[in-house]
């Protein structure tokens, strides 16, 4: 079966799905985007993504390009027309298609809107978060609005390329005074040695993840204690465990940073525990 995509009102094929040369999201990343997990053929966290969405768009003074209610209604279609039950949805919307100039265009240029729809291996994925990932450390050479989920992703392309030559799955970024911000495309978190849960706090400069916001809850219900303050790589490497989330890795152990092992070198009880939990809490609460 063909994948769909949806392109500005059409749904096609995607290998037939294609934007102007003209598009400020290809000329400028002048565009944001997000990415849903889908279960059972809903998407996860499907509020949450929605409202960053919303957020990201009127910091960049962009149009939400439909109201709310039909972006859910062709955010469903698209899962529909894809058959897909375990995967993810991609959204991007751009300023839109004009001629290069920097300052925006006028108002008669509207936001241009795509969304694909990709399966997932969950058995791979589970595999995967079994095993752990290596992660790297490298300093964050982002710009100074990490907050806005823009596809200006260079510096984390270039970062996680670098993991990748290095055996590592993930990359986490550094400050200048030497704190842990966040991963390439992921929120970072440790477990100290006093089992306290330890992230940086959103006003570090880094990306308020949806599966971030759910986790926290999750960890609050659970009874865990959990600290918004920044840690350095030392404390991260003696932690007793480092793990990371995303909307794609959900809940994935870390079990090495700069090749030093992190504990005992396997996934600890903490990540293992909070991933289920999480996973659980998506299936539930998945919607549209
Ligand atoms: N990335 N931080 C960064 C820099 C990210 O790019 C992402 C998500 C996150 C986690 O956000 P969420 O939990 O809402 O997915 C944190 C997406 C998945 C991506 O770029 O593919």
């Amino acid at each position: 079966m063909p994948r769909i995509a949806y392109v500005n009102g059409l749904y096609t094929p995607l290998r037939d799905a294609a934007v102007s040369i003209e598009d400020r999201g290809y000329l400028f990343a002048d565009a944001v985007y997000e990415v849903w997990s889908v279960f059972d053929g809903r998407l996860a966290d499907m509020a949450g993504h929605i409202n960053r969405l919303e957020r990201s768009l009127r910091e960049l003074q962009i149009n939400m390009p439909m109201p709310r209610e039909s972006l859910l209604v062709v955010l469903g279609e698209v899962v529909r027309r894809n058959r897909l039950r375990e995967g993810m949805v991609y959204l991007q919307i751009s300023r839109g298609v004009a001629p290069r100039d920097h300052v925006f265009p006028g108002d008669d240029v509207k936001p241009a809107v795509i969304i694909t729809a990709k399966p997932v291996d969950r058995e791979a994925a589970a595999r995967k978060a079994e095993a752990g990932i290596k992660a790297i450390t490298v300093p964050d050479i982002r710009w100074g609005r990490c907050d806005i989920k823009t596809v200006g992703l260079l510096p984390n392309v270039l970062a996680k390329q670098q993991a990748k030559e290095q055996g590592a799955g993930e990359v986490i970024f550094v400050d200048r005074d030497g704190y842990v911000t966040e991963g390439g495309s992921t929120n970072v978190y440790m477990v100290g040695a006093d089992n306290v849960i330890r992230t940086r706090s959103l006003t570090a400069n880094i990306l308020a993840g949806v599966t971030r916001l759910n986790l926290m809850k999750i960890i609050d219900q659970e009874g865990f204690q959990v600290e918004e303050r920044p840690f350095t790589v030392d404390e991260l490497k003696a932690a007793r465990e480092v793990f990371i989330t995303a909307a794609t890795s959900l809940v994935l152990p870390v079990i090495a940073i700069d090749g030093t092992p992190v504990g005992n070198g396997a996934p600890g009880l903490v990540a293992t525990s909070l991933r289920e939990l999480y996973i659980d809490h998506a299936r539930a609460t998945a919607g549209v």
